[in-house]
């Protein structure tokens, strides 16, 4: 046989066994996504705990080796590796068990730990984001297994707990690990593709810097007209201090926010300019009357390369039903900034405290607790394992996939660059409507069932490439 059937008879193999597993598949998908393992709220700690335990067992099932569910201070780290293909690349891949809150959960239309699937998609909390990507994963493995007794690059898996809830524990994880994490390059699965399910490779990640700003005036709400006047009242003065931070044309008005900034070169903005994205479709589609951003930046252009600063939610006083005529005691808000390359989190956190500092009215007083903060990322998009990522989306879903900047962000991308000195290749299937982080949550089964035979080609794309110290 030439090396053309030898690949063609593995391809056939490999898709019957993906056509006879195709209810098992979906049933342990499902399961996966049954275990509430939401990192941000400590009552579901020991489903956190339950989802590494399940993921484990599972890598153990499809033959990776020196399995295990690892300590990290929080929600624990899967990792796996099997390392077997002498002379071949290693990879470390990277996805996350853990996912957002269901909240507000009226707004399901089915129960969101209850996963169904209902019109070709799979609808649960971490439907797309990110269970999808550990089951394509373990279900390419499995099928590469089964059909071939083994696999044709190395690879160590890293399945992290606390992504959702920035990470907190894992870069100490990473040093701690970096030896046995050693490798030629790392895949993140944890993106998905363009506006209208366009096959894509992410090559640009916002950053982060996430913090709670709480104002307190007296020591217990006071009656508003016996006080009103001559007290400042916190709801008031956090509304002005946050007023202050971002101009009414979504210009950010703390000084030196932008000075890191890398500006769009002018082949930049041509590439994103030829993505083919609706503007007008992507405002319907969001139920808005207009779209709102930085002035002088396309929507793109805003939402990959530029930073921001908004408020993910404000509180204090009284919220019940009726009138209750209080000057309340305190007030709070959570506040985030998205930062593009170079910004450095730390950096803008000091430069936002300062500014607030300057801003906040000397009648209150308020504190700054800071939820965590992640780098942003950018990679070439003409690297090696990029292309290979490329030609194995190419072979499958049938079109070029294009290249975009994401406007969210995943921490451990910049974090594998500075700890453990690699690269990273975004290779992800979730909708772009796929509704991370909100009610309705939900996986294309289409995507899921291409992106495992992506994910295959991807090894034996990658098992062509040759790394310096092989
Ligand atoms: N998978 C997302 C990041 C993402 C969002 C990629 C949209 C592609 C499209 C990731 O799980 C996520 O939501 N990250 C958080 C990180 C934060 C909690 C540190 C985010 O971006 O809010
Ligand atoms: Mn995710």
């Amino acid at each position: 046989m030439s090396d053309a059937d030898v690949t063609q008879a593995a391809g056939a193999a490999l898709e019957r066994f993906l056509d006879d597993t195709r209810e098992a598949r979906l049933e342990s998908y499902k399961a996966l996504l049954r275990i509430p393992s939401i990192s941000g709220i400590p009552a579901h700690a020991a489903d956190c705990r339950a989802a590494a335990e399940f993921v484990a067992s599972d890598m153990r099932a499809v033959g990776m080796e020196h399995v295990e569910v690892s300590e990290t201070g929080g929600h624990p780290v899967v990792y796996a590796d099997w390392l077997h293909a002498a002379g071949k690349p290693t990879v470390l891949v990277y996805c996350h068990y853990d996912v957002q809150p269901a909240d507000p959960v009226e707004l399901w239309e089915s129960p969101p730990f209850e996963p169904v699937v209902k019109d070709g998609r799979m609808l649960a909390r971490g439907a797309s984001d990110c269970k999808c990507h550990v089951s394509m994963h373990l279900r390419a493995i499995e099928a590469l297994m089964r059909t071939r007794g083994g696999l044709p690059v190395n690879l160590k898996f890293v399945i992290e707990g606390e992504e959702e809830s920035s990470s907190v524990h894992l870069d100490a994880w990473l040093v701690a690990n970096k030896e046995r994490l050693a490798a030629d390059f790392a895949t993140i699965s944890d993106t998905g593709f363009f506006e209208g399910n366009l096959p894509a490779i992410t090559v640009g990640l916002r950053g982060l810097v996430y913090f709670q700003l709480d104002v307190t005036g007296s020591t217990i709400d006071l009656h508003s007209g016996g006080f009103g006047g001559a007290v400042d009242n916190p709801i008031n003065a956090l509304c002005a201090i946050v007023a202050d931070l971002k101009g009414p044309d979504g210009r950010v008005r703390v000084p030196g926010f932008y000075d890191d900034v890398v500006e769009l070169t002018p082949l930049d903005r041509e590439a994103l300019a030829r993505l083919p994205f609706d503007e007008e479709k992507y405002r319907k589609s969001l139920g808005i009357p207009a779209l709102h951003g930085e002035p002088g930046y396309t929507t793109l252009e805003r939402l990959g390369a530029r930073p921001t600063l908004d408020l993910c939610g404000i509180w204090g006083g009284f919220e019940g039903e009726g009138p209750k005529t209080i000057i309340p005691a305190h007030a709070h808000a959570k506040i985030s900034c998205r930062l593009v390359a170079n910004q450095d989190p730390e950096k803008i956190f000091g430069l936002v405290a300062r500014y607030i500092d300057e801003v906040a009215p000397k009648s209150i007083r308020y504190s700054i607790q800071r939820l965590g903060d992640g780098r942003p990322s950018l990679t070439p998009i003409d690297g090696p394992t990029t292309q290979a990522a490329a030609r194995a989306l190419k072979a499958t879903f049938g079109a070029d996939p294009l290249f975009i900047r994401e406007g969210g962000s995943i921490p451990v991308c910049a974090s594998f660059e500075s700890i453990l000195g690699l690269s990273t290749v975004l290779l992800g299937f979730a909708p772009p409507d796929g509704q991370f982080h909100a009610p309705n949550e939900w996986m294309s089964m289409a995507n899921y069932e291409t992106g495992i035979r992506t994910i295959a080609r991807y090894w034996d794309e990658v098992s062509l490439l040759a790394f310096g110290q092989q």
